[in-house]
């Protein structure tokens, strides 16, 4: 739970933070620690794929694979690094470790990503991972006044399924 109070100060406040995504589970300490606790209690969940990012004992960011689907064998992964951290390769090194995970240990056969056209530092870390992008949906994203394109990527681990 202590890692609430760091999540809404440094994912929660700056809208950069967001710019791109609209998603902010930490706009106030409140809703940070209910995504904690969230968290916690999904821990046994076979299918919760969350971490924290951290560097020298802090945190800098978190990684995630959500709405696995059971029948395509597939999960969706997002992540965010604190702004002051942007830039120094925590979100590739993050995010290849954490497809691999999925594709190799977990034998997960697609995992998806998707994000804003606008938003480069995504973009290159999602392709320097090994994601391949797959496609692109005209003005799909609204965020506020702004519009953008919604490319989605893809990472085909060589795993079959695992329940069946
Ligand atoms: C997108 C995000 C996760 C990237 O994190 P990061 O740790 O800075 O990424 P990396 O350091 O691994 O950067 C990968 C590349 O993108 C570049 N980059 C990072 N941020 C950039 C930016 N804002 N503008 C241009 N290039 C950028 C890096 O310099 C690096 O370049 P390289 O190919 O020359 O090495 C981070 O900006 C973020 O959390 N943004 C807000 C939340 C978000 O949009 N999440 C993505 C949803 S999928």
């Amino acid at each position: 739970m202590e890692d609430a109070a760091p999540l809404h100060e440094g994912f929660g406040i700056d809208p950069a933070m967001f710019e791109y995504s609209g998603w902010n589970p930490y706009a106030t300490l409140g809703m940070a620690e209910r995504t904690v606790a969230d968290a916690i209690a999904n821990y046994s969940d076979p299918h919760f794929y969350g971490w924290a990012i951290e560097h020298e004992g802090r945190l800098v960011g978190n990684i995630g694979a959500y709405d696995y689907d059971t029948e395509e064998n597939a999960v969706e992964v997002g992540m965010s690094i604190e702004k002051p951290s942007w830039g120094r390769g925590f979100a590739t090194e993050a995010l290849e470790a954490v497809l691999h995970y999925l594709a190799d240990d977990e034998k997960i056969s697609t995992i998806t990503a998707w994000c804003a056209s606008d938003n480069i530092g995504s973009i290159r870390a999602l392709v320097k991972a090994g994601m391949v992008e797959k496609g692109v949906e005209k003005n799909a994203i609204t965020i506020g006044n702004s519009t953008f394109d919604k490319l989605w990527f893809e990472f085909r681990g060589e795993g079959t399924k695992k329940d069946g």
